[in-house]
Formats: C-alpha cells, structure tokens, sequence
C-alpha cells in the first residue's frame, strides 16, 4: 500500500441488528461507505439487467449523502442514463410545497445527475388514486424486466425517533397492507400531512434495502429497534407484531440484502 493511502476508518460498535451494520465515527466516512457500495451495485445491476432502479427517501438525513452523490468524483460514474428513480413515499402536497419529498430530491439530485426525465417518477400524491396510479407505474416499468428482476434494486430508507420508516408510522392502517404495493397511508396515527408511501410487500421485494440512521437522536429509537428485533427473532409475523410500535421492523427482505448504515450519534459508541 502506497504510503499516502489512507487506512480504511474502523468499525465502531453498534446495537444488533439484523443484516450487516457498517457503523462508522465519522460521518463523511460513513457516506463514503454507502456511496460505494450503492455505486458497486447500480453498476451490477445495470450491466445485468440493462436498467437500475433506485427508491430514495426524504426527510434531512439523506441530503448530505444526495449531495455527495452530486459532488463526489467517484460518484460521476453511477448509471444515470439506465437508472429509474422512485420516491418511496410522499406527504400529499403540491410539488411546490416544501414539505414534498420529490422537491427536495429534485433540488439535490434530479436536477444535476442528467437523468433522462422519463426514468423521474415522483408520486403525484395528492391525486385521489396516487397509490393506485404510482403502483401501476411500478408494475408496468419493473414488469417489463421480466420474471425475477421485477423489483426495486436498491432502496435507501430513514427512521423516525417513533421508529418509522417510509410513511409508515406506528399503529397506521398501511402496516397491515400485504398485498398492495402502495398505499394512502392517513388517519390519527399518521403525523401530518397525510402521505402515500411504499408498503412493505414492495420494500421486502427489494434486492437491497439500506437503512440511513444517523444522529444522537436515533439512538434511542435504535435501542428499541435492536430489542424489538431481539424479542422477534427471524419469525416474520413475531416481526409484524413488533412492527405496530416499530414499523421499521416490519422491513425484511424477502432475498434481498439489509444493510444499516450508522454513525456514532445513533450506534451509541
Ligand atoms: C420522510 C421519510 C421518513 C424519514 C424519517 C426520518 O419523508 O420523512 O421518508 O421515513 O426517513 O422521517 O426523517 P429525518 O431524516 O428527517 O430524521
């Protein structure tokens, strides 16, 4: 190794978790982790299948990895003209309001990657049928790839201080969903705005769903998360029951990968 080669930063510890945890301190080599394991498998996926698709989350702490997406050299060389960008869930707002996830997507990363525009499909949430039409889009676009390649290659979620992933919030009526792939999710339960997110027969089918979870204020919700997963085991309905208190249990591919990707805020070390 050449003398100016920096040492691969150190895992540091991390709560249990099911999947692989990479848990590392600092968070710029946290990111450069999921960048190049994100960069590995798009380009995987798009020299197999011709097509990479890719489901991005919102909320803030993904804008700081969209961005390095953008700025990082090495980054230049993800697919972008074979890749699909989906939004795995959306809050029921005009895509000019700045609670839309897809705006804010649009800003960091739509806008700058020379994605073709017809591989953009954001949620037209506050539709009346945007489940039904965004579950459509999915069927048709992922159905086309035939028979075992009909699923979202990677998926990138955040967690909640309530333990929620996508839209799916505690005690929510789209946690019981086991058939559609898309779903309104609204009601009490359901922090507003009232939203429309991808369910967990979809998120399960992924063939790598990766689990963003940075900040000291995850780091108790992760505990619980780590007990709950504990308390489960791999039994997947003891898994859903945990999930009505914790959604993000709920998330356990099928055959896909699961990977945690942490910082020492939230793995506590
Ligand atoms: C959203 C999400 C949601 C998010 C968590 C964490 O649209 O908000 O998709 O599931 O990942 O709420 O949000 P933060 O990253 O803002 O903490």
């Amino acid at each position: 190794m050449s003398p100016s080669r920096r040492e691969p930063p150190a895992p540091i510890p991390a709560p249990r978790l099911p999947g692989a945890v990479v848990a590392r301190a600092d968070l710029h080599d946290l990111l450069d982790e999921l960048s190049s394991d994100m960069l590995a498998h798009a380009i995987n996926c798009a020299q197999e299948f011709g097509s990479f698709h890719i489901a991005l989350s919102g909320g803030s702490t993904p804008i700081p990895f969209y961005e390095r997406l953008m700025l990082d050299p090495l980054c230049r060389r993800l697919p972008w003209s074979m890749t699909h960008l989906w939004i795995v869930d959306e809050r029921r707002v005009p895509f000019d309001d700045e609670r839309s996830n897809f705006a804010s997507i649009r800003e960091t990363i739509v806008e700058h990657s020379g994605i073709p525009e017809s591989h953009v499909h954001p949620i037209r949430a506050v539709e009346d049928d945007a489940d039904l039409a965004y579950e459509r889009e999915l069927v048709e676009l992922l159905g086309a790839r035939g028979p075992g390649r009909d699923r979202l290659d990677f998926v990138l979620l955040g967690m909640g201080a309530d333990c929620h992933t996508a839209s799916l919030f505690p005690g929510s009526p789209a946690l019981k969903e086991t058939r559609r792939l898309v779903r309104i999710n609204d009601g009490p339960s359901v922090t507003p705005p009232d939203r429309v997110t991808m369910t967990y027969p979809l998120l399960n089918a992924a063939r790598l769903v990766a689990a963003l979870v940075t900040g000291i204020g995850k780091r108790e919700a992760l505990g619980r998360v780590s007990d709950a997963y504990a308390r489960a085991g791999e039994d997947r309905s003891r898994r859903l029951a945990e999930a009505e208190s914790a959604p993000i249990v709920g998330v356990q591919p099928y055959a896909g990968d699961l990977r945690w990707y942490l910082d020492a805020g939230a793995a506590g070390a």
